[in-house]
């Protein structure tokens, strides 16, 4: 029998409305949403944000960027008409209480309503903007508040975030977003841990030689230099994608799929990260920034000469690093993660390395020395699937040779159909109000120490990146930080 679809009754508002990820991403996982009848008619969506615009105005602003940003095929006229009738604009400033106060007029005919208010601007707007939620009492027991990242700059500024906005809503109506929480293949990626049994006896530290963890981009930092260069590729990427990456792949099962479950084992694994220090700073990081190159063929500038960009800045748009978890199932298995921009390609994977046989008695076949078998690779991005390496016998007579050979599973060929982008899962969740893939107070704060902690140390020892050529896969020192310990990236071994 069919599913029914669940038609959900809420009203969402928007802040920073008419801000890049809201036009980019927000709007269309909204309108896909209307697309596959998740929205009941009643369901109302808001944009808010500083600069004056009539509704109108405003749907029409949204239509242009819909037509560049929904999927190819899925913009349907008669679909997005019911969509903009749903959407109005306000005019509001964070810290202006009048602005407010029009939108309490506007939501406040259903106070008992679901209602999500997803924050889309600078951090620094978060707090005035809860407070002038609550003081026009718009804050009810059914009000969701999203926090786009990065919330703050280091554990510090993040607590004071955290502080004020949990003087208005209750930690559980308070959802911190990481969108790679939200991808398919992220989400994947606890199916295959929990729900297969063949994996779970090898997955430690007597069977698993290493684990690598690479989210690759092409791109550069696309016109958001201003804010790239205050943050960089540690608090950009590792202190939230990659560690989140890193957290699935480590942690115990939980007892049962609930948000404080999950979390709390994701708690623990990040309590284990070893601290990287003075004194090991230089063996287990490299620091990286993008010189110009190029990339899929065509020339890109240096991150120094980006519009808007200061030429002094020692800011990294790459970061490699050797962690290691103190507990019990991955005592001495190093985790190897690896972000940057203006990389070869848009490639993102995890890679399971599990140790070889303790007795080779059969020799490699000479075409294949780059390459290993008993590896698991878990690609995230683009053309997600996963790929079981094998050590299979060379075809043909003459000597036993071993050709390691990947068994293949796309996910786009095994399931058809589009994957949903990570913004519609994690909307869907706010407006359910389950936040099992948002991220928890305690579990970003543990993250920002760890990662404090390596920023300390770049500074006391006056670690400044290094330059590497656009559409290479950063600097000579990162590959040097893997083979130091007889290891390659997965990219120079194949599959
Ligand atoms: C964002 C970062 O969180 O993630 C960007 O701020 C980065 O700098 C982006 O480009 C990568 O996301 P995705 O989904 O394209 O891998």
């Amino acid at each position: 029998m069919k599913q029914r679809l669940k038609h959900r009754i809420a009203d969402i508002v928007i802040f920073g409305g008419t801000g890049d990820l809201a036009l980019r991403k927000l709007f269309p996982a909204l309108y896909e949403m209307e697309r596959t009848g998740r929205f009941d008619d009643e369901t109302r969506i808001f944009g808010a944000s500083r600069s004056e615009h009539s509704d109108e105005e405003f749907r029409s602003k949204l239509e242009e960027a819909g037509k560049k940003f929904i999927p190819k095929g899925e913009f349907e006229a008669d679909i997005w008409t019911k969509f903009a009738s749903r959407i109005s604009y306000v005019q509001v400033s964070a810290g202006d209480e009048a602005g407010f106060k029009v939108l309490y007029d506007k939501l406040s005919d259903q106070p008992d309503r679901d209602r999500v208010y997803y924050f889309s601007t600078s951090p620094s707007l978060f707090a005035d903007m809860a407070f002038n939620l609550k003081k026009v009492g718009l804050v009810t027991p059914n009000s969701r508040v999203v926090l786009e990242k990065p919330l703050g700059h280091d554990l510090e500024s993040c607590r004071e975030i955290n502080g004020q906005i949990g003087e208005v809503f209750e930690e559980n109506q308070i959802f911190r977003i990481d969108h790679y929480l939200g991808k398919e293949t992220v989400q994947n990626l606890m199916i295959l841990r929990f729900a297969n049994a063949m994996f779970e006896p090898l997955w430690n530290s007597a069977h698993i030689d290493h684990v690598q963890i690479t989210v690759g981009e092409e791109v550069g930092v696309e016109g958001r230099w201003s804010y790239y260069d205050d943050a960089g590729a540690m608090r950009d990427m590792v202190q939230n994608h990659m560690l989140q990456l890193l957290c699935l792949v480590a942690m115990e099962a939980p007892y049962v799929l609930d948000q404080d479950a999950v979390r709390d084992e994701k708690v623990k694994v990040l309590k284990a990260l070893q601290p990287i220090t003075d004194a090991n700073i230089d063996s287990a990081t490299v620091r990286g920034q993008y010189r110009k190159g190029a990339v899929g063929g065509k020339e890109v500038p240096g991150y120094l000469e980006e519009e808007g960009a200061n030429v002094d800045s020692t800011t990294e748009t790459f970061v490699a690093i050797r962690a290691e978890l103190n507990n019990w199932r991955w005592a001495g298995v190093p985790f190897y993660l690896r972000t940057g921009k203006r990389l070869p390609k848009r490639h993102s994977e995890i890679v399971i390395q599990f140790r070889d046989v303790p007795h080779q008695i059969f020799p490699l076949a000479k075409s294949m020395t780059n390459y290993q078998a008993n590896k698991l690779v878990l690609r995230l991005q683009p053309d997600d699937g996963i790929h079981l390496v094998l050590n299979n016998k060379n075809p043909g007579p003459g000597l036993v040779r071993l050709r390691p050979t990947a068994l293949n599973l796309s996910f786009a060929e095994a399931f058809g159909g589009r994957s949903p982008d990570a913004y519609e899962r994690l909307l869907l969740d706010a407006i359910d109000g389950n936040n099992t893939l948002f991220v928890r107070r305690d579990e970003q704060d543990i993250a920002w120490q760890w990662v404090d902690a390596i920023q300390e140390a770049w500074q006391n020892n006056h670690v400044t990146p290094k330059g590497y050529t656009s559409g290479t896969w950063g600097p000579s020192a990162a590959i040097a930080l893997i083979e130091r310990d007889g290891r390659t990236w997965n990219e120079e071994a194949g599959f």
